[in-house]
């Protein structure tokens, strides 16, 4: 049994890519293994924030791990900034992490747009951050959707070139995990983009605060061609949105895409997305009626969170220690 680490940025909503890419395998780990999840708001001010909406949507997203089904007595839940462990182990890992290795990251491209040299040093270290996450607790596995791969393989190489530092197995090379039917959910006005928080338009994404009305409207309105669904997977080669739709049908059914099609081929887009509607909203309705009652006591939240960064300090702070004797840091 391993130790299991991920976590989100409390940037706005949480939308379907994030449930069923990430947090809905979150829940079922904790069954099996430890787990420690994370609101990992020093992400999220690598790009503006307004302080205020940073707050609430810290204890957002807090509230959605737990109306999702994360039990924060089972698992270690907390916000990134109350442990000063991961900007300390991420600044030591800064340090041994090459140039070339960053220069590689294809999200930093992406976010960083045309603009390079305006772009903040945090959006740049951004990766370094996140292998520290992981690593402050020498987390063995990391459930993330598919556009999370770049960066933990870049995890693997910094644990490896620390370790190789200093000759020692401080750190295990972390293992993603990417699970399920739904591990790159498509934006839903573009079957070519990733569904995402920064997209512009509300309509390409089902955020889990959506109320049944948004749902319905959303997918009705999502972008699909005039063709019935076909037969084989392989006829959705070529049709990215049609694909996404059988997707996120599947995922939500908990069942196989080629079962998803057995069922609907030959039928019109018009009626499987009927169908598409009731299923998001039966799965979604009862986590965003707990996710809204939890949001009404942040009192309870903030309360969840400190015990939470209580729990996951300890844990850092023997790990710290042993970074810091070999590195040659005095003990803090
Ligand atoms: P973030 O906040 O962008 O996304 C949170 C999780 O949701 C997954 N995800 C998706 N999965 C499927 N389809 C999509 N369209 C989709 N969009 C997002 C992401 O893969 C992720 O698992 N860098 C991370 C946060 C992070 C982290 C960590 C993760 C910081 N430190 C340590 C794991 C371990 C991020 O930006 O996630």
């Amino acid at each position: 049994m391993g130790r299991i680490f991920s976590g989100m940025q409390p940037t706005s909503q949480l939308h379907l890519g994030n449930y069923l890419g990430a947090l809905r395998n979150w829940v079922a780990l904790q069954d099996s293994h430890e787990c420690i999840f994370c609101a990992v708001d020093l992400h999220a001010i690598t790009v503006p924030q307004d302080p205020v909406a940073l707050r609430r949507n810290t204890r957002e997203i807090t509230a959605a791990y737990i109306a999702a089904g994360i039990d924060p007595e089972r698992c270690v839940l907390f916000a990134q900034s109350g442990v000063t462990g991961h900007s300390e182990l991420s600044w030591i890992l800064s340090c041994h992490t090459p140039l070339g290795w960053l220069n590689r990251m294809t999200q930093f491209k992406e976010k960083a747009g045309k603009h390079r040299e305006n772009a903040g040093l945090g959006l740049y270290a951004y990766p370094v951050l996140m292998a520290a996450d992981i690593l402050l607790y020498k987390a063995t596995h990391v459930p993330v959707g598919e556009d999370q791969k770049q960066h933990l393989e870049l995890s693997r190489d910094i644990a490896g070139a620390f370790n190789r530092a200093y000759s020692v197995e401080c750190f295990p090379l972390p293992e993603p995990l990417i699970l399920g039917e739904a591990t790159r959910v498509m934006s839903l006005r573009d079957g070519t983009k990733k569904m995402s928080k920064s997209d512009s338009s509300d309509y390409s994404r089902i955020n889990l605060t959506d109320d049944a009305d948004t749902i319905a409207l959303k997918v009705r309105k999502a972008k699909t061609d005039p063709e019935p669904l076909p037969e084989t997977l392989e006829a959705l080669e070529t049709r990215p949105e049609a694909d996404n739709l059988v997707t996120i049908y599947a995922a939500l059914a908990e069942e196989g895409r080629a079962e998803i099609l057995a069922r609907f081929a030959g039928r019109q887009f018009s009626e499987f997305k009927n169908q598409l509607v009731d299923l998001a909203v039966a799965r979604l309705a009862p986590m965003t009626d707990r996710m809204n009652r939890l949001m009404a006591d942040p009192g309870e939240i903030d309360r969840i969170l400190r015990r939470g960064a209580e729990r996951a300090g300890e844990i850092a702070s023997r790990h710290m220690a042993e970074v810091h004797d070999l590195v040659g840091l005095l003990r803090p």
